[in-house]
């Protein structure tokens, strides 16, 4: 889709990106804003850095607010100050996530990481989903709200099988939600990358396109690309606009095919 249309159906609409001080949802607002979007808030833990890229976006129509996401008096807060700042809200790009820091196996399951991952992936998920349709449903305007979920959704996750559930959780979430929340004019739908190098990919020692390469390759049916953060975000801003108007409850994998390879069979 040309970059013109694109614009056009973002026009005017007020977004939040939570997490949006790196990585995808970084990437995703400054995608986003580029297309048209009234306003962008982006929100995280890091001040310094948000700042940053608040300014860097433009500071007539971009802020940051720092919000954990895990806190619901926080994340209403956040969700009330955009709606009075900026006159509304018209997306919720719900981003925010973590990884647990050790190889986390079922046998060895460590549980007070598998309670981190599982308190920001899967509560941080609902209280911004729950906060945000709430508003969206008092000022009657309709909106759209993007999960993060990932391909470990999907797939047996290696060692990191608190994340996986932890996905798994999201699109639980998105599909309730979407359809609780279709009555309202609210569209709910959510996205799973596989690999992009961000700092949460490289906790598991993904930094380079090779090092991806070598560990997502042979699951990729598309050959020769490295999956990039304007890839997931082109996803967001589609689901995001007007172009998307009868979707959803769809979780739109972006992972170059993962999803869909066959089975391996063998004689
Ligand atoms: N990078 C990948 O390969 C990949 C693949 C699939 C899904 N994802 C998902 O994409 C999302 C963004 O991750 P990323 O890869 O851009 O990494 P990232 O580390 O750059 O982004 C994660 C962001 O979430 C924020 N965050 C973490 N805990 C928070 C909390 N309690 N409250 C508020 N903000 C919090 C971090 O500060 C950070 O800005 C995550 O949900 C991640 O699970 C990433």
């Amino acid at each position: 889709m040309s970059n013109n249309l694109m614009k056009k159906k973002l026009q005017g609409k007020v977004v939040i990106v939570t997490g949006g001080s790196s990585g995808i949802g970084e990437t995703t607002a400054r995608v986003l804003a580029d297309r048209g979007a009234r306003a962008v808030v982006i929100t995280g833990l890091h001040s310094e850095r948000g700042r940053a890229v608040a300014e860097s976006i433009g500071l007539q129509r971009c802020s940051y607010v720092q919000c954990d996401v895990t806190d619901e008096e926080q994340v209403a807060a956040m969700i009330e100050w955009t709606a009075k700042t900026y006159g509304g809200l018209d997306v919720m790009f719900s981003n925010a996530g973590t990884v647990s820091s050790l190889p986390q196996t079922v046998l060895d399951l460590d549980l007070s990481e598998y309670d981190r991952v599982m308190r920001v992936n899967a509560r941080g998920m609902a209280v911004c989903v729950k906060q945000a349709a709430r508003k969206m449903v008092e000022m009657g305007t309709g909106g759209a709200i993007i999960c993060m979920a990932s391909a470990a959704a999907e797939k047996a996750a290696g060692k990191a099988t608190d994340y996986g559930m932890s996905k798994r959780a999201v699109l639980g979430l998105m599909r309730s939600a979407s359809l609780q929340l279709g009555p309202h004019g609210i569209r709910v739908n959510s996205v799973s990358p596989g690999v992009v190098i961000t700092p949460l990919a490289a906790k598991y020692g993904l930094v380079t396109p090779a090092d991806v390469e070598k560990h997502m390759g042979p699951y990729t049916s598309l050959k020769g690309a490295t999956l990039t953060a304007e890839n997931v975000a082109d996803a967001v801003a589609f689901l995001a606009s007007d172009e998307a108007a009868f979707v959803a409850g769809v979780d739109l994998a972006v992972d170059g095919g993962m999803v869909a390879l066959p089975f391996q069979l063998s004689n």
